[in-house]
Order: structure tokens, then sequence, then C-alpha cells
């Protein structure tokens, strides 16, 4: 069975389409998404009606939520405070533009998701889909987390051995294997904070024998990104950080 996941689209339909043309390429089984489909780009109603139209089903981000319930900011950290500026600019844009349609479709979203790749109730992995985590979307689980941390969230999942569990949120893909568990974070496709500003998703090929996984980078029309995020009047700044992959 091969899977691909997409996260953090972040209202980026160029990098979107992109990455679903390079998924179309691959044989993938089924595509799930891992939140985040709105917020700092300029398209956020134009991509929440692809992922719908696609049927691609997924889980909520903390923005997704946010947005949804009308809360007063997106829940996102930042420790520059040039981001915090920038994050509160975008998040006023964006939830003034999300239509009642599609914010009724992002406060549907479960904060979970498992999967079972090799069938019901045959033996093999489960996938477990979060955001951020299972009960709080706005969990940066980053790489530099330690076992600690990373064992308080498997036992809060109910992860067993050879279990895989996938998330997104802090826009940087990783993998990592704690207590049999593997721990795989997607990356970001709209908006990268790795210094590489092409797309990022993971795949995963589950067979009897294990886990493969992958990182494919897909390049798309960063400028036609940025150019749209002035014409929409969000910060221009925002364009030039989809440029650099995360700086300003
Ligand atoms: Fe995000």
């Amino acid at each position: 069975m091969r899977l691909a996941f997409i996260s953090d689209i972040h209202g980026n339909l160029p990098a979107l389409d992109a990455v679903l043309t390079d998924i179309a390429t691959r044989h993938i089984d089924a595509t799930y998404h891992l939140g985040d489909l709105v917020g700092y780009g300029p398209w956020p109603n134009e991509v929440i009606e692809r992922i719908r139209a696609e049927g691609i089903a997924g889980i909520a981000g903390n923005y997704d939520t946010t947005v949804a319930l009308g809360h007063d900011t997106c829940g996102c950290q930042h420790d520059d405070p040039r981001h915090k500026v920038l994050s509160a600019a975008s998040y006023r844009w964006t939830s003034a533009q999300v239509t009642p349609s599609n914010r009724r479709f992002l406060a549907s979203l479960p904060f979970r998701l498992d999967l079972r790749p090799l069938g019901g109730h045959a033996a093999g992995p489960a996938v477990i889909l979060v955001h951020g985590a299972a009960t709080l979307n706005t969990v940066y689980w980053r790489e530099d987390r330690n076992d600690r941390f990373c064992r308080k969230m498997i036992a809060r999942l109910g992860a067993r051995d050879g279990d895989a569990i996938l998330f997104g949120h802090t826009h940087k893909p990783w993998t990592r294997t704690v207590d049999g568990r593997v721990l795989i974070n997607t990356g970001s496709v709209g908006r990268p904070k790795d210094g590489d500003p092409r797309g990022s998703y993971a795949l995963l090929e589950v067979g009897p024998e294990g886990l493969d996984i992958g990182f494919p980078r897909v390049t798309y029309d960063v400028a036609r990104a940025a150019e749209a995020i002035v014409a929409a009047g969000l910060p221009t700044e925002l364009g030039v950080f989809l440029k650099t992959g995360g700086s300003l």
C-alpha cells in the first residue's frame, strides 16, 4: 500500500497543484492531508475547494480550527516579533476571506485519523495522523524533541511497536524511530521553513516487511505565489518567506 501525506498547504494553490501532479505520477493508493489548509497564502478558499473536490480526507490544523471557530489568533508560535506582526495580518485577512461553507468544512475536520493500510483486523501497523497532537493541534513536535517527549506523545496516542505516527505543524520534514514507533513529520507543501522553497510531502509504503519512507520535494511557481500575496493585500514579506524557504 502506497500512501501520500500532505500538510501545511497554507493557502498556496500553485504549490498544492504541483504536489498533487507529482503524486499522480507515483502510483499512490490514497492521499491524506494533515491540516493547515489555510493561512498565510492568498488562496484559502481555492485550496479547501480543491481538497474537497479531490475527496482527500484529513485532519484539522491549528489554523483551520482557529479560523473555523473565530478565535483571536491562529495559535502559531513566533520567537521573532516581526513574524508575530505578519502572522496577525495574515490571520485577519484569512478570517475575513474564508466562506461560511468552507468554515463549516474546516470545523468538521477531526483532530486524529487512524489508518490500517494492510486492512481492517489484519495484523500490521497502524498509521496515526495528527497535526500536532491528538487533543491539541498547536503542539510543535520538532526534530530536537528528546526521547522523553516522544515517549509521552506515543503513549497518549496509544501507538504500538511498528506503528507510524505522522504529523506536520513545524514545516520541516524529518523521521526518527523511538521504541519501534516510526515518527514522521511530513514537512510543508505551501510554506516550508527548512531553507528549501520547494513543496514537501511524505510518501509511505506499508508492506508485510515494514515501512519505506520518502520525502519528495516539488518545484512550483514561487514567484506567482509571491505576486498573488502582494495583489491580495497581504504583507510582501510573506512572499519573501516562500522564496527563501522560511527567512525574511
Ligand atoms: Fe502550519
